[in-house]
């Protein structure tokens, strides 16, 4: 009865099980169903893409003042995001240097140090140990040994980034050109005017496919952005780039942040005379940010993967810093809060429904179509990596 079977983990990733995803996209197949549902596939991509590349880790006005942090575990591993008091954003392992406690829970707040709750060793918020009770008599012992584990942590535009390879590549050579074909936006003038957070029961390979691919918006999407589901009329033309992002540029009237009908904000003035004020400009910056720029505000996906059916869903909206000044700022955000609340739910809808169709026993790859590039190269992408 069982259609396929999942090769042991000491085989898993021979490419020889992949060479057919490895093929042109109109003679390739879909990855195997286990590349979304094994444990040993998901540890390898934590290890090999989450713990190795740049991850985008949301905006920098989420720590505005001194002393802002939130903590999290990012593919596992506990850390704290600080702005410190010379204003510095910083990242460090969330982990006591003495016998290991978690220092700060889970979420945000202010602090003006970080004071371990096991036996009170005390951090100042760049890291160093400043406070250690009852450690004079331990031989050999200086606090300066001792700071919390640095990860790395870079800026573009508004975002943060971190990487826990300290052998990585900087950011800026990460994101290549990125920079010629969102620069025009002024993203990192534009402002998080609302964060969501979803958990969603999927692998987080299947957000980010769906995200990159426009075949679905007229089945999936048919009572919402319906009128963006044409290839033909909104071409999601693949922009050549440099860097480790692929971009489409799709055509279209009014904003795609918008269901039909609804009132929101006049074109954002840069892109006044430029294609850019007559379509949408999004980006998937690998491995799961997803970033559109449309033509009167930009929101982003942040994807945190949790297992290999799980994952936690950010949505941040951002608008250009001046409209939040407006007297209807919030009736006319509304609009667009619904757009994106409606689309959200109905893509998270298809994905966990996608999820338990891999699941299954019966699940085998299938075929691409035309409208599916980007899920292709992402699905190469990672296997780029993931491979020995
Ligand atoms: S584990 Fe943090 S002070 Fe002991
Ligand atoms: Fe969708």
């Amino acid at each position: 009865m069982i259609k396929h079977r999942t090769p042991e983990d000491s085989d898993l990733f021979d490419p020889r099980h992949y060479a057919a995803v490895r093929q042109p996209l109109l003679e390739a197949q879909t990855p195997p169903a286990w590349c979304y549902t094994s444990p040993a596939f998901y540890r390898r991509e934590v290890e090999r893409i989450f713990r190795r590349e740049w991850q985008f880790l949301g905006r920098t006005e989420q720590v505005p003042a001194p002393g802002d942090y939130f903590a999290l575990a990012f593919a596992g591993v506990p850390i704290v995001v600080v702005r410190g008091s010379d204003g510095a954003l910083r990242a460090f392992a969330n982990s006591c240097r003495h016998r290991g406690s978690m220092l700060l829970d889970e979420g945000n707040g202010n602090c003006k140090a970080i004071v371990c709750p096991y036996h009170s060793w005390v951090y100042a918020l760049d890291g160093k140990l400043s406070g250690t009770p009852d450690m004079d008599r331990t031989e050999g012992f200086g606090a300066g040994d001792y700071p919390l584990h640095r990860v790395r942590l870079e800026t573009w535009a508004g975002f943060m980034f971190i990487n826990f390879d300290p052998a990585a590549a900087p950011l800026s050579v990460f994101l290549g050109d990125i920079d010629d074909k969102v620069g025009i936006y002024g993203l990192g003038d534009m402002v998080l005017a609302r964060r969501r957070e979803y958990p969603i029961a999927c692998n987080w390979k299947l957000w980010v496919e769906n995200a990159k691919e426009s075949y679905h918006i007229a089945t999936v999407h048919k009572r919402t952005i319906q009128r963006y589901a044409s290839a033909k009329s909104a071409g999601y033309a693949v922009e050549p780039t440099i860097g480790e992002y692929c971009v489409t540029f799709a055509r279209h009237d009014a904003s795609m942040a918008l269901l039909q009908g609804d009132s929101g904000f006049p074109v954002h003035e840069p892109l006044l005379g430029r294609r850019e004020a007559a379509g949408t400009c999004a980006p998937l910056i690998y491995p799961s940010t997803y970033l559109a720029c449309t033509i009167d505000c930009a929101w982003y996906l942040e994807v945190h993967p949790l297992g290999p059916s799980s994952m936690m869903l950010v949505h941040g909206a951002l608008f250009p810093r001046e409209r939040l000044g407006r007297p209807d700022f919030e009736t006319l955000a509304a609009n667009y809060y619904r757009r994106w609340d409606i689309t959200t739910e109905e893509d998270i809808v298809a994905s966990e429904r996608q999820q338990k169709g891999l699941d299954s026993p019966y699940a085998t790859p299938g075929r691409f179509s035309h409208r599916e590039p980007l899920v292709h190269a992402i699905d190469n992408w990672i296997l780029d990596r993931v491979l020995d």
